[in-house]
């Protein structure tokens, strides 16, 4: 029976065969369309992506040209999909929506078939023609669209796809979403109730005006502050840790500052410089943008000085308190909270009915060690369309600093009716004259550019007097804005130092919403820890920008690691670079004052990688000790590279000393 039934089989397996082959050869190729896959699993800086519609909502238009159909995205636009194998070809078009006309956007679209560039427009501004993309994609399995920043910030960077799909054969390619979500973990090791002296080693002051340094420490309370060595015109009190006063005489004086309570005693040395820069460290703060927007009032500011005392934010260094846009009255506005005169009599700013005394506000903030911030624009109207400082700086300048501010962010906006253009000269101007008005005051007021980064003012923010500079348009809670403004910060390293940062912008984590409606960052917990790291290795200005009324263990954990804020606020102010990058790993580092190298290794891929720092490329030699910063112990010495195993958007942040 078996010798007749075997070649029955095969030649029915046979036929199976060749059936199936000339099946496959018959095959026709399907069409995916781009606006047939799953949106929500796509993500971009700004907006919703919907079918056939740009991301403002209109009908996809490009240099005038309308198309059916299509996907509107915006920078950082990130598209991913599982091709399973089947995929034969991809076309499009792309190119700026004509939404974006009148506006600054531009964009690059590139393409990635497993994670190899294969395409990459030229820079596309309105009215740039749609650029043909036209693509073999068999034997791909991914493939990534991606819409980038040309690198003038994000601001109306409007890129669509349109007439976009792919040709498969069999199973149907896939979005996929960004990555599998995680819960979030806590990496700080809980804090120890034995005494410690956290935050900045080095604080500057102007000869003359007003001292206030309050000495972070951790540790059970009650606790007793003593300092050797205090220069005389200042006094600390032993019960708050506060030190006040004036200096009157350029120079430097070495303190030692000493906590205590009944566990024990902490030392640590603070390098006190009176000249003529402040901010000798990037400053640490918060906000009230990021989370309450137009709905910042007295009470918010007070709660959230009340929150960073309470929560022990402020034990680890964080400082500032500052109100954003939206504390000044509203021309034109029928709110009756907004309404009111801009100015009084002597065209002094008035503040809107939110408040009630700015002056009453800030001592209440430096009643409790911290210090106070606001907002302007050297326009007639702040960006929020609120009354602003044009042609009344010296006034403003003199109010801000009688009503006891520490922190002035000046935010360019409708300034842009006044300027002729956006020369450097022109971006300069009116920075210049808030400089000259501020140096007529006899308080420190840390003075931060905010005008996206125009005329690359990174270049001469310091030269102008600047303490810190966005570099970038306004950040929001999505990994691709997140993302695709810190890691284009590579090149800027050489402009920060001590007194002068560069500014990425605000926070993210925690609960935000540019108000009144907040909701937990989006950013995955690994992408938190990203945003983090990466911060602190820039030596960026941190401003914490989400409710810190309602702060959650996960979000303090991420911003009471004091060796994290060490990087951060390190005495060398250097800011990281890019030392090496193997498509979307990439490794940054950082020298420290005490010959050590901060070193983040970052996974922008979507699935867990292995990330390699080389000795070779981060310029060291010989055995080194790699530090696990955020878990705050050793993990051995190794003698040519190190490795870690990264998720997806995550990052492992190190330091490595040379071994002994
Ligand atoms: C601009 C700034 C933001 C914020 C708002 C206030 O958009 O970039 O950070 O200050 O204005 O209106």
């Amino acid at each position: 029976m078996t010798t007749i039934r075997l070649p029955r089989i095969s030649f029915i397996l046979m036929l199976a065969a060749l059936c199936s082959i000339s099946l496959v050869k018959a095959q026709k190729a399907d069409t995916l369309w781009l606006q047939k896959i799953d949106l929500s699993k796509v993500t971009q800086g700004w907006g919703t992506a919907q079918p056939n519609l740009s991301i403002g909502g209109n009908a996809l238009t490009i240099a005038g040209q309308t198309f059916k159909n299509g996907v509107g995205s915006h920078s950082e636009g990130l598209i991913n999909l599982d091709l399973k194998g089947t995929a034969q070809h991809f076309q499009a078009m792309v190119g700026l929506d004509d939404e974006a006309a009148g506006h600054k956007g531009s964009v690059v679209f590139s393409v990635l078939a497993d994670r190899k560039e294969v395409f990459r427009s030229p820079v596309m501004v309105s009215g740039t023609k749609a650029v043909k993309i036209d693509l073999n994609l068999k034997g791909v399995q991914k493939l990534a669209l991606v819409v980038e920043d040309a690198g003038d910030g994000t601001d109306w960077d409007h890129g669509d796809w349109v007439n976009a799909f792919i040709l498969y054969k069999g199973v149907k390619p896939q979005v996929v979403g960004v990555i599998p979500s995680v819960k979030p973990y806590i990496l700080t090791p809980l804090e120890s109730p034995k005494p410690k002296i956290n935050g900045a080693k080095v604080f500057g002051v102007r000869p003359g005006h007003p001292f206030m340094f309050t000495v972070a420490a951790t540790g059970t309370r009650p606790m007793t502050f003593t300092a050797e060595n205090l220069p005389q015109g200042l006094t600390l009190d032993s019960k708050t840790g506060i030190i006040t006063g004036v200096l009157n005489d350029k120079g430097e004086t070495v303190v030692t500052l000493k906590a205590k309570n009944s566990l024990g005693t902490a030392t640590r040395k603070l390098k006190i410089v009176v000249g003529d820069k402040i901010a000798l460290t990037p400053p640490l703060g918060w906000n009230s943008w990021n989370c309450f927007a137009n709905a910042v009032d007295q009470d918010k500011v007070k709660a959230a000085a009340d929150a960073m005392v309470k929560s022990g934010l402020i034990n680890h260094g964080w400082t500032y308190i500052n109100m954003d846009d939206c504390w000044e009255t509203k021309p034109g506005s029928t709110d009756p909270k907004l309404m009111g005169e801009p100015r009084d009599a002597n065209g002094m700013i008035n503040i809107n009915k939110k408040f009630t005394d700015m002056k009453v506000l800030t001592d209440y903030i430096h009643s409790k060690g911290l210090k106070a911030g606001l907002y302007s624009s050297p326009g007639p109207l702040t960006c929020a369309g609120f009354t602003a400082s044009y042609q009344f700086e010296d006034k403003d300048a003199q109010q801000w600093a009688k009503w006891g501010f520490d922190y002035i962010k000046y935010d360019w906006c409708s300034y842009g009716t006044i300027s002729k253009g956006e020369t450097v000269a022109e971006c300069k101007k009116p920075y210049i004259v808030l400089r000259n008005a501020l140096d007529k005051v006899d308080r420190d007021i840390l003075f931060s550019l905010c005008q996206y980064g125009m005329g690359n003012v990174w270049e001469w923010g310091e030269e102008i007097g600047g303490n810190c500079w966005r570099t970038t348009g306004d950040i929001t809670d999505s990994w691709s804005s997140m993302s695709g403004i810190g890691f284009k910060q590579n090149g800027h390293e050489k402009y920060a130092g001590p007194g002068h940062w560069n500014d990425p912008d605000m926070l993210v984590v925690g609960l935000v919403g540019w108000g009144p409606q907040l909701h937990p960052s989006r950013l995955t917990p690994d992408e938190q820890y990203t945003h983090i790291s990466l911060w602190s290795l820039l030596a960026s200005p941190l401003l914490i920008g989400c409710d810190m009324t309602q702060m959650d263990a996960f979000t303090k954990n991420l911003l009471t690691n004091d060796e994290v804020i060490d990087i951060n606020q390190d005495p060398l102010g250097k800011q990281a670079s890019l030392v090496s990058k193997d498509g979307g790993l990439e490794v940054w580092a950082k020298d420290l004052e005490d010959g050590s190298k901060a070193v983040g290794l970052f996974n922008r891929n979507t699935t867990k990688e292995t990330v390699k720092a080389t000795w070779n490329a981060l310029g060291l030699a010989g055995k080194q000790v790699a530090h696990d910063v955020w878990r705050q112990k050793d993990q051995g010495t190794f003698a040519d590279s190190f490795s870690a195993v990264v998720p997806a958007h995550g990052v492992k942040l190190i330091t490595l000393r040379k071994a002994k």
